[in-house]
């Protein structure tokens, strides 16, 4: 039996001013022809698995049932990000389905190409090993927003997982590309025991006390924030990689569609636009008009009554502006 659990609970800082944390960009659509939100389109490449479950917080779970009426919702007793969420989440699909396995998907990729294969394979893998298995993309630059993850000994469908390290500085990420590291593309497929036993012997052990004691809110008070690559798959000797056999790309930040467009000028979203000797711009809005003269490299994103303007190279520094206005949370 497997399922699938849609991560959804996440504020999307980075694509502020499209993402704010009332509408964070899971529930928005980018670059989709059928105008499919994010998180719809997870769900859509969820059909792999027999069941369909979202893990979000209390304040979005309206929002994921309009998405995803579909879908069984859990919700979480505070955003403490991935960790706290994925264990969660794992321990109440035990309870209600059973044994199966579980393919934990986000919902801010955009993917292209035969998904089904490589996430099936996925399930299978974590299914007959009893691994933590993680889905690895080819790097095309050293980025530093990702994990990655140093292949060991081969097998037939899989490769034992040597060595994970999430989000490197610069020069680590270029050490890691050259000696042929994966991304992490944040997809992982587990049995709940065994994320539950790996999580046991990790700082997550709190939340897994607390789930078994039937007092979840209470593991997610002794805990803070952390993400399951830091928690979970830097620590653990029992995980796996299979690499990815589809077109990948995390829409986390602007400069995510610069690269898609390859220099191009980008428009996103419902805006029109005008450029003059203008070149790899990102130009984004839910209306009006944005013109552009004389400029390369530059987002210039416009939503509500809010405007953002930075270079595509600088996009990740978007943080910067809402940790100064307080939108964060
Ligand atoms: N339920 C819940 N609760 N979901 C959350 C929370 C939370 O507190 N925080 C984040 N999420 C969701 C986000 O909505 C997103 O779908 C997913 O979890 C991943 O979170 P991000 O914040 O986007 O992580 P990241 O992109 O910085 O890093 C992860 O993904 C990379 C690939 O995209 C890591 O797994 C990296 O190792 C990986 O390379
Ligand atoms: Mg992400």
């Amino acid at each position: 039996h497997t399922v699938a659990l849609l991560l959804a609970g996440g504020t999307g800082t980075r694509l502020y001013p499209a993402s704010r944390s009332h509408r964070p960009k899971q529930f928005q659509s980018f670059l989709d022809d059928e105008g499919r939100s994010l998180l719809r389109q997870a769900a859509d490449r969820a059909a792999v698995a027999d069941d369909l479950y979202v893990v979000t917080r209390e304040a979005y779970a309206e929002d994921v049932r309009e998405h995803v009426p579909e879908a069984a919702v859990l919700t979480e007793p505070a955003g403490k990000d991935t960790g706290p969420a994925l264990v969660y989440a794992a321990h109440r699909i035990r309870e209600q389905v059973g044994d199966c396995t579980i393919l934990n998907l986000p919902s801010d990729h955009r993917v292209a190409g035969d998904f089904a294969t490589t996430a099936r394979q996925a399930l299978r893998v974590a299914h007959e090993t009893g691994r933590l298995v993680t889905i690895g993309v080819e790097p095309d630059r050293p980025a530093t927003g990702y994990g990655y993850v140093e292949p060991g000994a081969t097998h037939v469908e899989w490769a034992e997982l040597a060595a994970f390290h999430e989000k490197p500085d610069e020069e680590t990420a270029r050490e890691y590309v050259a000696a042929g590291h994966l991304w992490n593309a944040g997809m992982f497929a587990w049995t709940p025991d065994a994320l539950l036993d790996e999580a046991r012997d990790s700082p997550l052990e709190p939340v897994v006390a607390a789930c078994e004691d039937g007092a979840p809110e209470r593991g997610f008070r002794e805990v803070d924030s952390l993400s399951i690559d830091y928690a979970v798959m830097e620590r653990t000797d029992h995980a796996a990689v299979v690499p990815a056999d589809f077109e990948w790309s995390d829409l986390g930040s602007w400069d995510a569609f610069a690269r898609l467009s390859d220099g191009e000028n980008t428009t996103v979203g419902d805006v029109e636009t005008l450029e003059i000797d203008a070149s790899g711009n990102v130009l984004a809005g839910d209306a009006g008009h944005v013109s552009v003269v004389g400029v390369d490299d530059l987002v210039v994103a416009s939503y509500d009554d809010r405007v953002l303007a930075a270079p595509v190279e600088e996009a990740q520094r978007v943080r910067e502006v809402v940790a100064e206005l307080r939108e964060e949370g």
